[in-house]
């Protein structure tokens, strides 16, 4: 095994599923990392939710311990990968997308602010893409599936 912990940062429960999935697929111990008390420097895989086309809590993750890969869990069908390590920084680690789902009922706060914004967007447009988000936004959608983790798990055993 490549990391010694998984470590991940959830805002409505879909990166905490993934990463419990994957603990309970490798055996690794499980960490939220508000709560994580892994000595500094611990091997670890991250996990964190994307805000922004930003993975939350990476860059705090990425100062405490020694980040072996990242998974960027997001609501969009697929993700442009070279986009995501540019806007987070990650040059060089093996980056992972996976699809995780909208729960409009727990965003709160700053969050549904913003997707507030983002719905009166979207609304204007008329392409299948946007049309799928709204609704998502609006409905909620819950895509999280084990194969999606068959890449992860890979590089894991590898
Ligand atoms: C304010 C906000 C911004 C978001 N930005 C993105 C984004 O840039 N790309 C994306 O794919 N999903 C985005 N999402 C969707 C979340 O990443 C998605 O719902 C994810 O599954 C949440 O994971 P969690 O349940 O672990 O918090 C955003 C959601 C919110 C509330």
């Amino acid at each position: 095994m490549k990391v010694s912990a998984i470590v991940y940062t959830s805002n409505t429960g879909f990166t905490a599923q993934y990463a419990t999935l994957l603990s309970h697929q490798t055996g690794l111990p499980l960490h939220q990392l508000k709560e994580c008390t892994l000595p500094q420097g611990t091997q670890v895989l991250y996990l964190g939710w994307l805000c922004a086309g930003k993975v939350q809590g990476l860059k705090k993750a990425a100062a405490r311990y020694q980040v072996e890969a990242v998974c960027a869990v997001g609501m969009a069908p697929e993700c442009d990968p070279a986009k995501l390590v540019g806007d987070n920084h990650c040059n060089g680690l093996p980056l992972f997308y996976l699809r995780g789902g909208y729960s409009p009922a727990r965003v709160r706060g700053k969050y549904k602010m913003m997707m507030t914004m983002m719905k009166a967007i979207l609304s204007k447009k008329t392409d299948p893409q946007s049309r799928e988000a709204l609704e998502a936004m609006e409905r909620g959608a819950d895509w999280v599936s084990v194969p999606q983790l068959e890449p992860v798990l890979n590089w894991l055993r590898g």
